[in-house]
């Protein structure tokens, strides 16, 4: 090995900062076969010094300040491993690549805001911005897509990028318990945070998919195009009635082009139950892209956890160290396009619709009366219950539509939700034939 050893320093030592660490000091001989050169953790950050982090911190300078990190002369490239999009994290980033250090992180709500301004810096200096543990962590989605599908012309990327509501939803599925109460073990198990709202809301997803969309189609990323719907409302009626007619409900984020208009969206979505989507079951991910001349791939793994993230965050680590990293988005962030995204490209698909409503004679007939005037042409219906839910005479019907367009249905909801009959806020999911 001739090529100079080179130090790093890692700022987070949490569950992914920890692992990483752990593993660049317990398989250093390995990471150095790989990068071609000796790499030495120098340096390290966090906010308690005095936490057992399950490695030796003997010869390891500890800065309490983690931008220091980025100012030391014994740190050649900085790991960024606190999270936010905003704070510490981005003053280390800010910080390390204006000094001319590479930076690996796995960070995709940063990302996502400030990446193409971060990866122009990067670009000046010349030095790298690598992320790829930030989109569904083990996995190598973000160098499948720039790399090993480079000359494709991509038309559809979806994904199951959250493994919380992953593992929610199909736990949903097999047990027949409700969203609230497989939050909880979710969250005592660990696969979910106490406040769950980025993962559940599907705030998590999106980010994830703005880096997918972005460097899949050469455009800058836009977070705030995404049309986003969560879990929250997917209750154990609607899991049952997607079993009967052959579906289960992933949380699909989707971004596709509609002839030069990317739409993208993240949102529950009935996928057949004999698809690929439909056995990504508990926290697993998956990053499934269409495009020309390869049709369609499929890349499944775990999408988040200590191993799986310090895997992707390692594999960073050697090809910048080797010096073989790509750019961040594929290709110089300066040629990023601004996105062609009007969010409201029409569409046609099949829907599937749950009303929550008085239990009383000519309610569905007024259902069926709004969708008829709007063109909406129900397939079946599913559910009329007259069991009172809650007691207070109210009762769901659930329904499904021919393939219809968007527009259509999204005027014949506005209107469904001002009879007095409804009480509840419609669920609406899309009836996906893919996935
Ligand atoms: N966890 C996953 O499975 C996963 C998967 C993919 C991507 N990611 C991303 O990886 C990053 C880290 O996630 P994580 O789950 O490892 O987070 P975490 O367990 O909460 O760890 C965060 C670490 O940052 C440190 N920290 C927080 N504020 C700091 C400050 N002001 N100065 C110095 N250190 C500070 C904390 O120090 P203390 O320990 O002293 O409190 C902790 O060690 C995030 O960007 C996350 O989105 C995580």
């Amino acid at each position: 090995m001739t090529t100079a050893p080179l130090n790093i320093a890692i700022a987070g030592l949490g569950t992914v900062g920890a692992e990483t660490a752990r593993q660049v000091l317990d398989h250093a001989d390995h990471i150095a076969s790989r990068a071609g050169r000796v790499l030495t953790l120098t340096a390290v950050s966090a906010r308690d010094a005095s936490r057992d982090r399950g490695f030796s911190m003997d010869g390891i300078a500890f800065e309490q300040d983690p931008v220091a990190l980025a100012h030391r002369d014994d740190v050649d490239i900085v790991i960024e491993l606190i999270g936010g999009d905003d704070g510490p994290a981005l003053d280390l980033i800010e910080a390390a690549l204006e000094g001319g250090k590479s930076v690996v992180t796995a960070n995709k709500a940063l990302l996502a805001k400030h990446g193409a301004r971060l990866a122009v810096l990067a670009e000046s200096k010349g030095v790298h911005l690598a992320g790829e543990a930030s989109v569904a962590g083990g996995i190598p989605s973000l160098k499948m897509l720039r790399e090993g599908l480079a000359a494709n012309r991509i038309s559809r990327i979806s994904g199951i990028l959250n493994g919380t509501c992953n593992y929610i939803l199909s736990t949903m599925e097999t047990t027949g318990r409700d969203f609230e109460d497989v939050l909880k073990e979710a969250q005592d198990l660990g696969y979910a945070e106490a406040d769950p709202s980025f993962d559940v809301d599907g705030i998590d997803a999106a980010h994830k998919l703005a880096l997918l969309t972005s460097i899949g189609f050469g455009s800058l990323p836009d977070f705030d195009a995404i049309d986003i719907t969560g879990i929250r409302s997917v209750s154990s009626i609607d899991i049952n009635s997607a079993a009967n007619i052959g579906y289960a409900i992933r949380l699909l984020a989707i971004a596709e082009n509609r002839d030069g208009n990317i739409v993208a969206s993240v949102q529950p979505t009935m996928v057949p139950l004999s698809s690929g989507l439909a056995k990504v079951d508990g926290p697993l991910n998956a990053v499934a892209v269409e495009g020309q001349p390869i049709g369609s791939v499929i890349a499944v793994g775990p999408g988040a956890g200590a191993g799986a993230t310090a895997s992707a965050v390692l594999a960073d680590l050697v090809e910048v160290a080797a010096g073989r990293a790509a750019p961040f988005f594929g290709c110089a962030a300066d040629q990023l396009k601004p996105a062609s995204n009007n969010g409201s490209a029409d569409y046609t698909a099949r829907f599937y619709l749950r009303l929550t409503v008085y239990d009383r004679p000519g309610v569905l007939a007024d259902v069926t009366a709004v969708l008829r005037d709007h063109h909406v042409s129900v397939e079946s219906i599913l559910q009329q219950g007259r069991a009172a839910e809650g007691g207070n005479g109210t009762v769901p019907v659930v329904l499904t539509t021919h393939d219809i367009n968007n527009s259509e249905m999204t005027a014949a909801i506005r209107e469904i939700k001002s009879l007095d009959a409804v009480t509840a806020e419609p669920t609406v999911m899309i009836i996906s034939g893919e996935g």
